[in-house]
Parts: C-alpha cells; sequence; structure tokens
C-alpha cells in the first residue's frame, strides 16, 4: 500500500498567450476548474498505475471538497481517511499556463490544518504502508510527525520538498528518497553542511531534460522521454507517484527512474495537472 499524507487542491487554471504587467489586462484562451494539489497528485498519479493507494488529508465542507473525493473514490483511491473540516474552505490554486510553463499560487484551506495530532491518528495506517509519500504543502510539524511514526516501523518514504523549504538534517534518516526539480536541488545543496549525505538520497526532476540521481557520488541521468508539452502542472507530481510505483513494486532504482520518467513525459500532453497522467498500459504503449 502506497500511503499519501498530503494537500487537496481545486486548480483554477487560466491558460493565456501572454502574461500581463501589473495593472494591465489581458484576454485569456481558456479556464478550467480541475483536480491537484501535490499530495493528491501524487496519490492519482500511483493510483493510475495500478498500485494500491490510501491519501490522507483534509478538504472543506464546501462543494471543491465534495467533489474532490468523490474524484479519488473515481481512482479507487482509500478515501476513509480524508477529513472534512467544518467552516473551512478545500484548498485551491490558482494557476496561469503560458508558453508550456506555469505560475501557481496555492490557498491552502483545510491542507494547512493537517496537524501532528491528526497525522498521530493515523499511526496504524502508516506503519501498515510499503512506501510513504510527503510533500510541503501541509504543516512542517505533521511531516515530521509522519516521518517519526514512518521511522518508527521502517516505513520507506519519499519526500517531495516542494514548495521549498529546507530540510533538516536530522530528518536524512528517516528519509528513502528526496524528489526536489533542479531549483529546489540548488536549495538543498546550499542549505546541508553534510552534502554526502543528501546527495544518495536525491532524485532530481530536470523537465525535458529527465531526471537524474547518484549513485556513490557518481551522476547517473535519466533521459527525457521526447513529447509536445502542453502543461507541465504536475510533472514533478506524476514522476513521484510513478517512481514509488515502481519501487514498491521491487525494481531498482535506476529502472524505476526510467519508469518514472516516462509518466511524468506522458502527463504533460494534456492540460490540468492529473488529466494526462498515465495507465499502466499508457505506459506500455
Ligand atoms: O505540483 C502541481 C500542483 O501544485 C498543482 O496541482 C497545484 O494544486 C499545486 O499544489
Amino acid at each position: 500500500m502506497i500511503t499519501v499524507i498530503g494537500s487537496m487542491n481545486m486548480d483554477l487554471v487560466t491558460i493565456t498567450n501572454r502574461e500581463p504587467a501589473i495593472g494591465e489586462t489581458v484576454l485569456g484562451e481558456n479556464f478550467l476548474t480541475v483536480p491537484g494539489g501535490k499530495g493528491a497528485n501524487q496519490a492519482v498519479a500511483a493510483a493510475k498505475l495500478g498500485a494500491p493507494v490510501k491519501m490522507i488529508g483534509c478538504v472543506g465542507d464546501d462543494l471543491f471538497g465534495e467533489q474532490y473525493i468523490n474524484h479519488l473514490k473515481g481512482h479507487q483511491i482509500d478515501i476513509k481517511h480524508i477529513r472534512r473540516l467544518k467552516n473551512e474552505k478545500t484548498g485551491i490554486a490558482s494557476i496561469t499556463v503560458w508558453n508550456n510553463d506555469n505560475k501557481i499560487i496555492v490557498v491552502p484551506g483545510a491542507n494547512k490544518r493537517i496537524t501532528p495530532e491528526i497525522v498521530e491518528s493515523h499511526r496504524e495506517e502508516i506503519l501498515k504502508s510499503s512506501w510513504l509519500l510527503l510533500q510541503f504543502e501541509i504543516p512542517l510539524e505533521s511531516v515530521e510527525r509522519a516521518l517519526e511514526i514512518a521511522a518508527e516501523g521502517n516505513v520507506n518514504v519519499i519526500v517531495n520538498p516542494a514548495p521549498y523549504h529546507d530540510i533538516p538534517e536530522k530528518w536524512l534518516g528517516k528519509i528513502t528518497y528526496i524528489t526536489p526539480n533542479e531549483a529546489e536541488a540548488n536549495q538543498l545543496f546550499s542549505a546541508f553542511a553534510n552534502r554526502e549525505n543528501l546527495l544518495s538520497k536525491l532524485v532530481i526532476t530536470k523537465g525535458k531534460d529527465g531526471a537524474e540521481y547518484f549513485d556513490q557520488g557518481e551522476r547517473v541521468s535519466i533521459p527525457a522521454l521526447k513529447v509536445d508539452a502542453i502543461d507541465t502542472t504536475g510533472a514533478g507530481d506524476t514522476f513521484t507517484g510513478a517512481l514509488a510505483v515502481a519501487l514498491s513494486e521491487g525494481l531498482p532504482l535506476k529502472e524505476s527512474c526510467q519508469f518514472a520518467v516516462k509518466a511524468a513525459g506522458l502527463s504533460v500532453t494534456k492540460l490540468g495537472a492529473q488529466a494526462g497522467m498515465p495507465s499502466r498500459s499508457d505506459l506500455n504503449k
């Protein structure tokens, strides 16, 4: 079982050919409201590839919350551990897509109310997992509690450090892999005194340049799939979800990265964070 503790956002996506300057109004091309959030994106990526997935997190008691839970159910994700919080809003992300790239502002809403106590109340679920996926769209003290519980049961953990925050050195021993993008990896390098220890945990996503990790200090590059990118939102989440699936099936790191790079490559060929995430048969084509 892959367990994700993390965010669920409704993504409010505007597609434009040109970004407005400050104080300027431009006409956009399209608008869509679609499920997103780094936590749920990773959960859906893994579930679409056929893994059993459990989502732990919070939504509000608004329409977005109800829609989100139904959406995850539709992907056969275990939603028993998602709380609907009274008088709270579901998280949203305001996303502008232009030029095959994006800018994102997240308003966390219910996601910021995933407390360490809520995480603690799911101790048994965490300990039953083979892999646990964590990101930084929930409070850091809750991420820390999840890591402590996982470490007690030797549960494998992937931390996706986004949005960026330094990773305390004391966390490193409890993490199996860290999946930053290039900018986040550079920030991590500057923050760490003991880079050797960090290096062995890193699997860096590099967009159209694929991914890389370090084998005993030697850089291993995994080339990207050649695709026409339409929307790169959620590509890193697809990578992390797919990486967990491959590792949970016992593939070595190199093959797992190849699997994840392919999944992430396919994911950018459709609009919306989750729409392009491949199924197992898409991946095997
Ligand atoms: O990683 C992409 C995600 O970041 C979007 O789906 C958005 O919700 C933000 O959390």
